[in-house]
């Protein structure tokens, strides 16, 4: 079964590549990074041709001693209008594939063993035991762990990487969201000063969390005092209903999920029941004429600290042909939007009012920007790019802004009480730290405020003399 699987995928692979090799016959060779099979060279230099057909060329995105990714390189980009690259995944017995979230969208496919994955969706975690033969679809931009639970067994996974939305077309990047030394976490990006504010916690609690773990993105969990036993019930089923189970938890409906219309303030919506809706559907309902008003509009969100808004399609018709959203945020004088990401949108901003910062990081988790807000500054942030913006102690700060999707975008938060780590929270995340799931638990609740957060800006002085940034 499973071998007729390979079998047929490798068929596919070889009918793909013949399409390709019929519309141009030259492969371009722009990264050299890409290693070769040394005697397929030589033997191509005996033969005087090349394997057109087969892809040769592979590069180990990462290695641990618990497991190793390996990406299979691509045909030419100008050939391919969709930039499918094919990886290969394999997982030593009881390991982790820590937390963290792509900018390419994988499906995968369980050659051998078996995995317990867990994906964030509509602010929920689901989790899914797939076993060989299974394929499961994981969006860009959706935070997922991965993580063997067969006994005794190397769990192996085929993966299609489509990185048409990739940061660097036609590489897969990936983003911790847990880590430490190695990994590095995409939160140590920021100031401490941030994270402190952010977490509600001191900057030695912010160390101990955010330093532990060096072990790499593929951990063992032999050792591990945070043994997960999520899925110890699962295994102790008797095989039949297990495999009852796992048809009814691995086939959900995919199609189902990409109809749903996402949105910031949809997402606001379903955490926070303080929204009014109903003064806005009559500016909806009212056809008479296309214009919609930010000011007269109620908050989605708002709390003591600041309020945002944002408007899509839903709310006003006409953007949906624009394929952009508008978002309208104000912070009150010693307050922070909390760290977040846009996992489906670049985002476009201008400060209406008011002094402030923002902070950009890099998806390896370094510092990207620092920059003072003031009035007529326009900022960008790239899709996948974690930021925050924090309004002076003296000065509110207001910013309006543009998103590049009219629907679907779903900014992610990092922290405060409503974020992607309190969704996460787990023996996995803890190993994904190297901390233990109780020292977890209390960094993660230390922050009781969600979305808008209060921010002061000494307080770090107090602390145990870190250096700000580069911490
Ligand atoms: C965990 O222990 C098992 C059994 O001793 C071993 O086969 C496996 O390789 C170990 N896993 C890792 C990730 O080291
Ligand atoms: C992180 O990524 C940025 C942008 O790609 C790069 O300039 C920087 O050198 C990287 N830093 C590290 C420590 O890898
Ligand atoms: C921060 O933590 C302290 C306790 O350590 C708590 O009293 C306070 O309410 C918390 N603040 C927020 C905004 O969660």
């Amino acid at each position: 079964m499973g071998k007729q699987v390979i079998v047929s995928l490798l068929v596919l692979v070889l009918v793909m590549c013949y399409g390709v090799m019929a519309m141009a016959m030259s492969f371009d060779h722009e990264d050299e990074d890409w290693g070769r099979d040394q005697r397929e060279e030589e033997w191509e230099r005996q033969r005087g041709h090349r394997h057109w057909f087969l892809l040769q060329r592979s590069r180990i995105l990462l290695r641990t001693e618990a497991g190793e990714l390996r990406v299979v390189r691509s045909v030419g980009r100008r050939m391919v209008d969709r930039h499918i690259n094919v990886g290969f995944l394999s997982m030593e017995p009881n390991s982790l594939f820590i937390p963290q979230y792509l900018d390419s969208s994988l499906i995968l496919f369980v050659q051998t063993g078996e995995a317990n994955v867990g994906l964030v969706r509509q602010h929920e975690l689901g989790e899914r035991q797939l076993k060989a033969g299974d394929l499961y679809r994981i969006p860009a931009g959706s935070t997922f762990y991965m993580q063997n639970i067969g006994e005794g067994q190397r769990l192996q996974l085929i993966l299609s990487i489509d990185t048409s939305d990739s940061l660097r077309m036609g590489t897969l990047e990936n983003f911790f969201i847990g880590g430490g030394t190695y990994p590095k976490s995409i939160l140590s990006g920021f100031d401490s000063e941030i994270l402190t504010n952010a977490f509600n916690v001191s900057s030695s609690e912010l160390r101990q969390v955010l330093t532990r773990h060096q072990e790499g993105p593929i951990v063992s969990l032999n050792n591990s005092q945070s043994s997960p036993n999520l899925w110890t019930k699962f295994l102790g089923m008797k095989e039949q209903d297990r495999l009852q189970e796992l048809k009814k938890m691995v086939y959900f409906p995919q199609e189902q999920e990409k109809t749903l219309t996402w949105s910031w303030r949809k997402l606001l919506n379903s955490m926070f029941g303080t929204i009014e809706n109903k003064k806005r559907k009559q500016h909806h309902h009212e056809h008479s004429q296309e214009s919609y008003n930010l000011y007269e509009r109620k908050p989605d969100f708002k709390n003591n600290y600041g309020s945002s808004l944002s408007v899509d399609e839903s709310d006003y018709s006409p953007l949906k042909n624009s394929g952009v959203g508008v978002y309208l945020v104000n912070l009150r004088a010693g307050s922070m939007l909390a760290p977040h990401v846009n996992p489906t949108a670049t985002e476009y901003g201008v400060v209406l009012r008011g002094s402030g910062s923002i902070q950009i990081v890099f998806p390896n988790g370094t510092l990207a920007m620092k920059a003072e807000l003031k009035p007529g500054r326009v900022f960008w942030v790239p899709r996948y790019f974690p930021f925050c913006q924090v309004a002076s102690n003296n000065e509110p700060l207001e910013f309006f802004g543009f998103t590049t999707s009219a629907q679907q975008n779903r900014p992610q938060f990092l922290a405060g009480s409503s974020s992607v780590l309190e969704a996460l929270r787990g023996p996995e995340l803890a190993a994904a730290f190297g901390v233990s799931e109780g020292r977890l638990d209390r960094f993660v609740n230390s922050q009781r405020e969600a979305v808008i957060l209060p921010y002061k800006a000494e307080r770090n002085q107090k602390a145990d003399g870190i250096p700000k940034a580069n911490w």
